[in-house]
């Protein structure tokens, strides 16, 4: 497909000498409006350079641009050069490419050979799925799948909260006020009851606090009853955590957690203490960070333990050497930034030159109308319940909609859609912002919403079914001239630039938004336009429109995680 940006700015580059076609596609913009032509070049940001008006730049521009296929006209308006593409030859381009490629329309092979390590996910044994990891969850899948679809090898891990301090605390609240009945008929609500239950005490009672640093050096130093009973609480979270993963069709390239690392940061350490960057603080080891304004990172407690940082360094460099990274990515809440910027810091001062491959990508606080949700007071909303309410409530929908679609075919659709509201209202803001989150505005299948693609979607599947006959690939691509038209095909066009975007800025919200907008544009043109009408040929290239987009709304789909029904 022709990259209309760089054939403009090669027109360019022969006529404007003091600048390369690089630097003037960096200028250039796709116009809010199609009246202002479909690229134009802002001449103000010449203006410096050329040392005269935008306006006057605009106009001597114009009146220089060879005459090109690709390209109909060029206007000069109040000092932006607006280009208009030749529309037919475009049209042709555009939904030729995207029928040919198919479900790998936007896919690319910029990443061949090169892996790249995503971190996500990563709940806490006996603490509940929460929605805070959900957001890693659905970032960190969606950032996996963008990598694999622009040729990278994504490796996916689960570094699951499976080590630490917590774990002596539930052994002793265990030991306290636990039965083996309770929590293998309660799960994770009983452990977390019971973990609540030893904070409370805990307050009353300091040296509950000792008990349970004391287990857990036990663990470390291998002690077989406090090790069982942690693999006994890790398969009962592990076995609810799968619940939710199935739901969201997610599956992982390794689940090595915390504790995978325990024999392997004795060796780190030896290695710190080698390079003289372990120094001694109130009887822990440290690596001070002063010179960088950061506090310490710590990495030996004083009663000999480990610690998250010290696992996290160690993972680094285990992976490192396992699957040679070109980056290391890791999704957590923007609260631990400051964890990331130390141990990476680390990572460096251990004269690793790879440091700069370590990746932290946070994002903003998830609150359920207006109240932020905690788990050390244990009021806390399980993902699973919020999951389930929203199939719940999507099940609902659609036998409003569809009453007679056969039963395992509706539950089925109503996992995906209300699985899918969820994830796209969880990816649909910049990363980075906080979210509240509320029922009416993720299921809303009119908004900018998951439900509303994926209903889009389902639209152009019952168009090309009612159709009753295949998409002639030699569509006439002249009959498509309406501005709604044009406007989809303009949409459909930056898709593959949009997947790239969202890649380098790490940002599935860019490709959320995307999808609205096709969506929305291929809705307008729904509604003004008939598609399966008596003329052949203009039914035919219709069709091959609507089947474009069926393909650009599910590779989007799937690149933010979400199936895309056929039907709902
Ligand atoms: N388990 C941690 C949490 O729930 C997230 C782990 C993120 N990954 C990492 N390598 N530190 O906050």
């Amino acid at each position: 497909m022709l990259d209309i940006k760089q054939r403009i700015s090669e027109i360019l580059a022969e006529i404007i000498p003091a600048l390369d076609s690089g630097e003037i596609k960096q200028m250039l913009e796709y116009p809010p409006n199609d009246e202002m032509g479909d690229v134009a070049l802002p001449c103000f940001k010449l203006s410096r350079i050329l040392r005269k008006s935008p306006i006057q730049i605009a106009e001597e521009l114009a009146g220089k641009i060879p005459a090109d296929p690709k390209i109909a006209k060029v206007e000069a308006v109040s000092g932006y050069l607006n280009f208009f593409l030749d529309k037919e030859e475009f049209v042709r381009d555009v939904l030729s490419t995207a029928l040919n490629k198919g479900n790998e329309y936007g896919s690319r092979d910029m990443g061949k050979g090169r892996n790249i390590v995503i971190d996500y996910s990563a709940p806490n044994i006996a603490k509940p799925f929460h929605v805070g990891h959900l957001r890693s969850t659905a970032i960190g899948n969606s950032l996996y799948r963008i990598f694999n679809f622009l040729g990278y090898n994504s490796i996916g891990i689960n570094h699951l909260g499976d080590w630490g301090t917590q774990f002596g605390k539930l052994i002793v609240a265990y030991k306290n006020w636990g039965s083996k009945d309770s929590i293998e008929n309660g799960g994770i609500k009983e452990l977390m009851a019971i973990y609540v239950k030893f904070h409370e005490e805990a307050e009353k009672d300091p040296s509950l606090e000792d008990e349970a640093r004391d287990w857990f050096v036990k663990m470390e130093q291998g002690n077989e009853e406090a090790l069982q009973l942690w693999q006994w609480f890790k398969d009962i979270s592990l076995k609810e955590f799968q619940k939710v993963y199935d739901l969201l069709d997610i599956t992982f390239d390794s689940q090595a957690g915390e504790s995978f690392y325990e024999d392997k940061m004795p060796p780190v350490i030896e290695e710190l203490r080698e390079k003289n960057l372990l120094t001694e603080s109130h009887g822990a080891m440290i690596v001070d960070l002063e010179e960088y304004n950061m506090p310490p990172c710590l990495i030996i407690k004083k009663d000999g333990s480990t610690l998250y940082a010290t696992r996290d360094i160690t993972a680094a460099i285990y992976r490192k050497n396992t699957y040679d990274f070109d980056k290391c990515i890791y999704v957590t809440g923007a609260a631990q930034s400051l964890h990331f910027e130390q141990w990476f810091k680390v990572i460096e001062l251990m004269g690793y030159d790879w440091h700069d491959k370590l990746v932290h990508v946070p994002f903003g606080i998830v609150s359920l109308g207006g109240e932020k949700l905690a788990t050390r007071k244990g009021k806390v909303v399980l993902l699973e319940d919020i999951l389930a309410e929203a199939i719940k409530k999507t099940l609902k929908i659609i036998e409003e909609k569809n009453p007679d679609m056969d039963e395992s075919e509706r539950e089925e659709i109503a996992r995906q859609m209300g699985v899918g509201a969820v994830v796209f209202s969880d990816l649909s803001n910049n990363r980075i912002k906080d979210v509240s989150f509320s029922w009416d505005e993720i299921l809303n299948f009119d908004g900018e919403t998951g439900p509303y693609v994926q209903y889009t979607h389902a639209r152009t599947c019952s168009l090309l079914k009612r159709a009753e006959t295949d998409v002639d690939p030699n569509f006439d691509a002249s009959l498509l001239t309406t501005k709604e038209e044009f406007r989809v095909i303009k949409t459909l066009y930056l898709f593959p630039d949009i997947v790239v975007s969202a890649m380098e800025d790490l940002e599935p919200s860019i490709i959320t938004r995307y999808l609205v907008d096709l969506a929305q544009d291929f809705n307008r043109f729904y509604h003004e336009h008939s598609i399966l009408v008596e003329d052949e040929a203009l039914k035919n290239a219709r069709l091959a429109l609507v089947l474009a987009v069926k393909h650009t709304l599910a590779n989007g789909l799937n690149l933010i995680g979400l199936s895309a029904p056929e039907r709902v």
